[in-house]
């Protein structure tokens, strides 16, 4: 039984993400792509585990996330599920996965949600993807938006700057997240946006706004696990706050475990048989 740092042991639904908003609570929110870190995850008391197709970045080292696969993804949130208990664990529909067609959308999301045991599913888009999402959400399948900086369309923006920032992206927007919301989307993640702008659709909405890169005045925030506790160095964006720098500490660690492997000190005489 994981030891929860939280009273509240019961498990996070989608719902529940909705009280929350309607109750001024913030909603944490972190990715992760593994058993092990995902139960470290869930026992410190994360309301919510994405996982992300970042893992192309951050687990396989790819540049974009644009080669993960609809397998490899499998792979990562059935680990995931493995290791929760509370959390709602929401997992990203790779690209090519859901922008085809409605009936390619619906049997990859309903593959996703049968062998990974996950409570929902994250896609990128607005209008373009709306006959996709009303298809899945109708499957029973609960759908958070993702809006802004949308990842897998890299090649298309051409850069990962902000985006949003003149009045008719802005505008765009806007109208994308009332739409997800009246298609019946649970949540929307907004990322790297005008914290004006994030503000804005938090207070329209009714369903809650996770924000990366997106300000303090949405209803809860999303990271990714590698860049907040520091494994990753290369990585420095303004919205980052780096909550732990385990790159030195493994890298201490291990040069330790070089220096006592080299000089005959592991393992001693009680490490042995
Ligand atoms: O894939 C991911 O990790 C994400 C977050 C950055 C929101 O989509």
């Amino acid at each position: 039984m994981a030891q929860y740092l939280c009273s509240d042991t019961r498990k996070v639904t989608t719902l529940r993400l909705i009280e929350m908003k309607k109750n001024g609570e913030k909603i944490s929110m972190l990715t992760a792509y593994d058993y092990t870190t995902a139960k470290i995850l869930d026992g410190a008391g994360l309301d919510a585990i994405l996982v992300g197709d970042s893992a192309s970045n951050v687990m396989v080292g790819y540049t974009t996330t644009v080669p993960m696969t609809l397998d490899k993804m499998i792979i990562y949130a059935a680990s995931v599920v493995r290791g929760v208990k509370r959390a709602l664990v929401v997992v990203d529909m790779p690209f090519g996965t859901y922008q085809v067609d409605e009936v390619t959308a619906v049997t990859n999301a309903i593959k996703i949600m049968q062998e990974t045991g996950a409570d929902a599913l994250k896609l990128e888009g607005g209008e373009e993807i709306l006959p996709m999402v009303k298809k899945i959400i109708a499957a029973g399948i609960p759908i958070m938006g993702h809006l802004g900086l949308t990842p897998q369309s890299i090649n298309a923006f051409g850069t990962y700057a902000v985006r949003a920032k003149d009045e008719a992206e802005a505008a765009k927007l806007v109208r994308d997240a009332h739409l997800l919301e009246e298609a019946g989307c649970f949540a929307i993640v907004l990322e790297k946006i005008p914290a004006t702008l994030a503000e804005r659709v938090a207070s329209e909405l009714k369903i809650p706004i996770i924000g990366i890169g997106a300000g303090n005045k949405v209803d809860g925030q999303v990271l990714v696990y590698t860049d907040m506790l520091g494994l990753s160095k290369d990585f420095a964006p303004r919205f980052l706050r780096r909550y732990a720098d385990l790159h030195t500490v493994i890298t201490d660690a291990v040069g330790q475990y070089i220096t006592d492997v080299k000089q005959g000190d592991f393992p001693n005489e009680k490490e042995q048989y």
